[in-house]
């Protein structure tokens, strides 16, 4: 677990030095030290890691290079190299850096590893709390996206519609909150139709789980995540390469149970609900079919152009459900297209909502959250894309593959009418290559800048 190592004096001091900045911290580490890392060619660039020598063989200091505060492309959690990359011991931060609470953020979240399979587990380096900082707070956010990375990296035989239904009902648990599950043929009779159409084909039964916590009459937010624990594409099945990265495809409910987490954690004055509609889009006999027309849970006619188009299915069903309380805020997240790749790449999901306001707060907490993110518009004059030919709306459309995030987005708004706001993600949930504040693989995207934006709205009271 991510935790703040126990203070000690003989915690090994880490330097920020900023280019420029060398001369005035040589004072700092002395003179032998700083001609060591002379003779090793150190040079402040931002990223460079230089290890000094202390008595005895021991190490006596880090010097880490970093980007002039206030520069453009300065970024804090780019502190988490050193959580990656020191060998195993006691650090502490010796001169502030520009944001000392976002960068021991970054070190703590670098520390994750999907180590549940590896026989042997590495040591690692820990870090002392820097002075002045919420320390607890910093731990919780690291801790949730662990667990929502978790989630992510789970392999499809490990992380099924049971286990993630499990997981949701363990965090629900854990804060006392009211869970009710809909399985299997249930969701026939509880009117989920989009669900058990997409999930029916699967060894592990579809479902929706939905719970509740907080005070009764505190602002409703829920949160809605795309829970496919693998995309196979159905009958539409994708290559080989479309299929490689699909255990992620749950992403979005992993990206909800953080955020309800750290929610929770904090306290926050919300009444906080969270659905999940879980499938496996699996190929079988009684799988949907390209050109079947689904009748959804809020009437309208849905035509199956494409049962690789799952994502959008599950979710209208869900959303339908959310919306039908008419909370004060909505909220989906959803690995639901790769045309919000081709847009803005792995590193920068797009958000959709009509709230300019809404926008605005989630782009502001994004920047100083840094935890990317990007508005893309909910382009009405690209309605007529989805429109359906025998049905009322098709999941797939006529864009031929342009636009493919903003008709998606579009799919999903025609089931929320009666929320006060709604906002959807279109997240990734992965990383391609190793970041300074995380490895390659499952990512968690927009949950903490959504932390931060409802504990400014809700405080705990
Ligand atoms: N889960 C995928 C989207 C996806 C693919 C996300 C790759 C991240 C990386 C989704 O269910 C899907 O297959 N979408 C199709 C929709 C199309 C058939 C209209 C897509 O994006 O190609
Ligand atoms: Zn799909
Ligand atoms: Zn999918």
């Amino acid at each position: 677990m991510p935790r703040f190592a126990v203070p000690t004096p003989d915690a090994v001091p880490i330097w920020f030095v900023a280019p420029g900045a060398w001369e005035s911290v040589r004072a700092s580490v002395g003179a032998p030290a700083a001609a060591f890392a002379d003779a090793c060619g150190f040079k402040p660039k931002p990223g460079r890691i230089q290890l000094l020598p202390g008595e005895g063989g021991r190490l006596a200091g880090v010097l880490f290079g970093v980007e002039p505060a206030g520069a453009a492309a300065a970024d804090p959690l780019a502190a988490g190299k050193l959580g990656a990359s020191l060998p195993e011991g006691v650090y502490r931060f010796a001169n502030p850096p520009g944001d000392p609470a976002l960068a021991a953020l970054g070190f703590l979240l670098a520390l994750y590893r999907y180590d549940r399979f590896k026989a042997e587990q590495t040591g690692k380096p820990r870090l002392v709390a820097p002075e002045g900082v919420d320390a607890d707070r910093i731990e919780r956010i690291a801790e949730a996206v662990a667990f929502g990375r978790d989630l992510v990296n789970a392999p499809a035989n490990v992380l099924g519609p049971d286990a993630l239904e499990q997981a949701a009902a363990r965090l629900a648990d854990g804060f006392g909150a009211g869970l009710a599950v809909t399985r299997g043929d249930e969701l026939i009779a509880d009117n989920f139709p989009l669900v058990h159409a997409v999930g029916r084909a699967a060894a592990e039964a579809p479902r929706v789980v939905d719970f509740v916590w907080g005070r009764r009459d505190a602002p409703k937010v829920t949160l809605v995540g795309k829970g496919v624990t693998f995309d196979s594409g159905g009958l539409d099945i994708k290559p080989a390469s479309g299929m490689e990265l699909m255990k992620k495809d749950m992403g979005g409910a992993a990206t909800a149970l953080t955020l309800a987490r750290l929610a929770m954690e904090a306290g926050l004055d919300v009444r906080l609900r969270v659905i999940l509609p879980i499938v496996e889009n699996a190929i079988s006999a009684p799988a949907m079919r390209p050109g079947d027309v689904i009748v959804s849970r809020k009437g309208l006619a849905v035509e199956v152009g494409n049962t690789d188009a799952e994502g959008r299915l599950i979710l209208a069903d869900a959303l339908a459900l959310a919306d039908e309380e008419a909370p004060d805020l909505l909220i989906d997240f959803a690995t639901l297209t790769g045309a919000a790749r081709v847009a803005l790449g792995p590193d920068l999901p797009p958000f959709y909502t009509d709230d300019d306001a809404l926008a605005a707060a989630i782009a502001g907490w994004s920047v100083r959250a840094r935890d990317p993110l990007w508005r893309m518009p909910l382009w009405r004059p690209y309605e007529a894309m989805i429109d359906g030919t025998v049905g009322d709306v098709s999941n797939s459309g006529t864009g031929a593959g342009q636009a493919g995030s903003i008709t998606a987005a579009l799919f999903l708004r025609r089931f929320v009418e009666k929320a006060k706001a709604w906002v959807h993600f279109d997240v990734y949930a992965w990383n391609p290559k190793a970041r300074a504040h995380g490895p390659a693989g499952g990512e968690i995207q927009a949950a903490r800048a959504l932390f931060e934006l409802l504990s400014e709205r809700y405080p705990a009271r």
